[in-house]
Formats: structure tokens, C-alpha cells, sequence
């Protein structure tokens, strides 16, 4: 009988992605899925570095883990993704025990390593290679196992912006971008195995092609892809993730009018309202120029919902620079948004800078956001009260089988009471209570 793995996933949804690449490599090979970590003689756990809290998480987890291999002969484990990029030997330091470190960029070698180590080899350590970054679909997608309805498809891969606070250029390397026609035939392949729903994924998914693609009829490359995936017959919603704010033109904007199948949902990380603070974060546009089109996007697409990612307490954040956030915050309403303290990143620019803003600063400012969207995400949920909403139906809830849940095209989570057989349907559901985080509702009849 083959190996059981387990893989635990830590960070952004190319990393969810990357997890979901592994393992079907990893079934291909006989290696066999395990329900837990404690089922499995294999675990992996695919790791972020974006900030210091997740590397530590990871560390303080691989710690248990080396205790469990002094105990069980026959035990690998490992760490694959950015952190070990970041970290590299270093890992083999902090955690002497450890099997092997696969980088973003090699993690289709995961079968091989397991391969190597069983065979006696100890520490693989597999760091990325130039040219080698870009790793999602193209080749691989015809071994995904669909388990989902709604579906990622990596575009790109790789980040050549270099925002001063950010360590992903270092893990995942420069931008690496998929052929249309490959991106296209995933799509394809996605739908006929029961996909209703693609999510385009990359860094930076709007600057796509920039580089090799020319623009035609002043439509930019992502434009020109999405408007082809928009003509996947089958195929009922298409979601981006993330797009840069700089990069976000009108011919982008009218997609919205013009591709019914867009979802009116963007995620749009703004990162600080302060121009003075965007300047040295290297983020090369202005507050102004986020929120016009901020507020073109609502003007012009209905209940448009806006999430963002928010930076507080980026070394030199004055109070002035802080209330120019929270004015930002107020000024757009936001759906949902992601804020972290700031995580100083060795080898990062940032990180360099002597005005680092203490800790206490930083959760003070974390608390002033976090309170004010529990306000703005309730009032935008308000808006759906005794609305019909089409919720594409995903799973049932782990709380109660009887109770479904799924998300309507502005990414709000709705929860409904229904028989499983609609899992994977789109459904009218009335919208009759919400909370700050998801909507509850009624099964209407479609
Ligand atoms: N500290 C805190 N947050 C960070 N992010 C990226 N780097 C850091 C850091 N050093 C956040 C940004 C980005 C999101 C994925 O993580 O907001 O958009
Ligand atoms: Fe990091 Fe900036 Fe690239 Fe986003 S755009 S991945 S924040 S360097």
C-alpha cells in the first residue's frame, strides 16, 4: 500500500493552489491522501512568508513535528513554498530533523524528493532555479483533482514590483506569465470536470503580458484574456486575484459592463491612504488615483463590493499618515479588508529603515481598522437584506449537514437550508439575516 500524506497549507490562495499541484502529483505517484496529520507518514506543510507570524507558526509546528520523527521510524516531513526560499539551510538549523525544503519554484519535484529520501538521502534541500519559478497549470492542470466547484487558475507567477516591505520577489522570484492559449485550455478543462467558476490568480494578475503581449484597441493583455475566458461556453463566473492599483485602467473597469460573467467583486489592496507612506513603500500610485477608481467602480457597477489589504504601521507612519488611512477607510466603505501590523522582512528594504514603529503602535492602529470595518462590512451586507441572491452552491456547512453554503457574485458567503443535491448549482436564495461576515437565507424557488 502507498505512503499516506498530509499537507498543510499556510498563506494565500497560490499557495492553496500550489498544495492542491502537490498532491495531484503525490496520488499520480500512489502515494494516498490522509485525513489528518496523524494519519499520515508524510507531512508537508506549504509555507508563507509574508510575515514573521507565519514563519514562526510554521517553525513552532515543524518543532512538534521532529519530535514525532525521533519517536516513528518511517516519518518524513517537510516544508514546501516560500519560506523555504526564504529561509533556505537555515531550516536545516532551526529544525535538524527536518526532511527536506522544496522552494515555490521546484515543487513539482515533490514525488521525487519522497522518492530520494526513502531511498536513504537526508536533508533535500531544492532552492528555486532561474527561468524555473513558473510552476502552476500549463503543464500540470490535466492532473488536477477537481474538488471544488469554483476553481484558481495561476496566470503568473512571480513579482517583479519590489514594494519595499515585501519578501515574495525573493521567494517566488520575477514575474513569470502562462500563454493565453494554455491559461485558456485549463478553463476548458475545468468546466468539462463540472467548474462553474475561475478565479485568475497571479501577484499581480492586471499587469499580465505587459511585457510580450501588445495592447489591441487600447485593451491591455489582461483585458484581451479575460474577455477569451469570457467566451468559455459553460463556463458562469470569473473572479480575479489581486490586481495592482496602478494598473487598474478604464478599459479593466468597463470589463465590468461588459463581461456579465466579471463578478462584481474586486480585491483591491490599497496598502496605506498616505501618499507620503505609498511613496516609501514603493507602491507607485497615489491615493487619489486608488480611489478614483474606487469610485468609478461603484458608480458603475451595481453594490460593486471592495475588498483591500492595509498596511498599519509601516516604519515612519505618523498619526497624520494614519488618519489619512482612516479617512480612506471611511471614505470607501470597504466590504472586507485584510489588515496586518507591519512584519519587518530581513533582506527587505523596510526592514532596513530606523523609524520602525513599536509593536504597541501597531496594534493600536490594527484595532481602530478592525473596528471600523465590523461597522462598514455590516452596513455593505445590509444592502442584500430581502434581496434575491444567484448563490453558486459549494459544500455543506461543517456545523450542520442540513445547511448549505456558497457565494453569490459579490463574494458575500451565504448559508441556506437545502439538500446537498444543489451543490454545485446556482441557486436563488432570499436574503432574510446577515452578520458582519456572511448572509442567511431562504431557498427560493428557481
Ligand atoms: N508586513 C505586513 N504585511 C505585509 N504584506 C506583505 N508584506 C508584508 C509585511 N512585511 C501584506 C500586504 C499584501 C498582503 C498579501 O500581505 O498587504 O497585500
Ligand atoms: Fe509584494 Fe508588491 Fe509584488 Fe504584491 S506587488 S507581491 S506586495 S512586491
Amino acid at each position: 500500500m502507498g505512503r499516506r500524506f498530509f499537507i498543510r497549507t499556510y498563506g494565500c490562495q497560490m499557495n492553496g493552489h500550489d498544495s492542491e499541484l502537490m498532491e495531484s502529483i503525490l496520488l499520480d505517484h500512489g502515494f494516498l491522501r490522509a485525513d489528518s496529520e496523524d494519519a499520515a507518514s508524510v507531512v508537508i506543510l506549504n509555507t508563507c512568508s509574508v510575515r514573521e507570524q507565519a514563519e514562526r507558526k510554521a517553525i513552532g509546528r515543524l518543532q512538534a513535528l521532529a519530535w514525532r520523527k525521533a519517536a516513528e521510524k518511517n516519518f518524513y516531513f517537510g516544508v514546501a513554498g516560500c519560506m523555504a526560499q526564504n529561509l533556505g539551510k537555515e531550516l536545516f538549523c532551526r529544525v535538524p530533523a527536518l526532511d527536506f525544503a522544496i522552494a515555490p519554484g521546484r515543487i513539482r519535484s515533490v514525488a521525487e524528493v519522497l522518492k530520494r529520501l526513502e531511498n536513504g538521502e537526508k536533508q533535500i534541500f531544492l532552492p528555486n532555479e532561474e527561468g524555473e519559478t513558473f510552476v502552476n497549470g500549463s503543464i500540470d492542470f490535466c492532473r488536477r483533482k477537481i474538488t471544488r466547484v469554483s476553481a484558481f487558475v495561476s496566470i503568473a507567477n512571480g513579482c517583479n514590483m519590489n514594494c519595499s516591505y515585501c519578501i515574495v520577489p525573493k521567494t517566488r522570484g520575477r514575474e513569470v506569465c502562462r500563454s493565453m492559449d494554455s491559461i485558456l485550455r485549463e478553463v476548458q478543462f475545468l468546466v468539462e470536470k463540472g467548474v462553474s467558476e475561475v478565479t485568475l490568480g497571479g501577484q499581480i494578475v492586471n499587469f499580465y503580458g505587459i511585457r510580450k503581449i501588445p495592447f489591441v484597441n487600447g485593451k491591455s493583455p489582461f483585458v484581451q484574456l479575460l474577455e477569451k475566458v469570457h467566451a468559455v461556453d459553460g463556463l458562469e463566473r470569473i473572479r480575479f486575484l489581486s490586481p495592482h492599483p496602478s494598473g487598474f485602467r478604464d478599459d479593466l473597469i468597463d470589463c465590468y459592463a461588459n463581461l456579465p460573467k466579471l463578478c462584481p467583486h474586486v480585491h483591491f489592496p490599497i496598502q496605506s491612504g498616505s501618499d507620503r507612506v505609498l511613496r516609501a513603500m514603493r507602491r507607485p500610485y497615489t491615493r487619489q488615483m486608488a480611489l478614483n477608481v474606487l469610485h468609478k467602480l461603484r458608480r458603475n457597477v451595481s453594490l460593486m463590493a471592495i475588498s483591500t489589504d492595509l498596511i498599519v504601521g509601516f516604519p515612519g507612519e505618523t498619526e497624520e499618515d494614519f488618519r489619512q488611512t482612516e479617512q480612506l477607510f471611511d471614505e470607501i466603505d470597504f466590504d472586507m479588508a485584510f489588515v496586518f501590523k507591519y512584519s519587518p522582512r530581513a533582506g527587505t528594504q523596510a526592514a532596513a529603515m530606523d523609524n520602525q514603529i513599536p509593536g504597541s503602535v501597531c496594534e493600536e492602529r490594527n484595532q481602530i481598522l478592525l473596528k471600523k470595518l465590523a461597522v462598514t462590512s455590516l452596513r455593505r451586507n445590509q444592502l442584500f437584506l430581502n434581496s434575491q441572491q444567484p448563490v453558486l452552491v459549494e459544500a455543506p456547512s461543517t456545523k450542520d449537514p442540513r445547511v448549505l453554503w456558497g457565494y453569490t457574485p459579490h463574494h458575500k458567503k451565504v448559508f441556506f437550508s437545502a439538500s446537498e443535491k444543489l451543490i454545485g448549482k446556482i441557486v436563488p436564495v432570499k436574503i432574510s439575516y446577515i452578520t458582519t461576515c456572511a448572509l442567511n437565507g431562504v431557498l427560493e424557488n428557481g
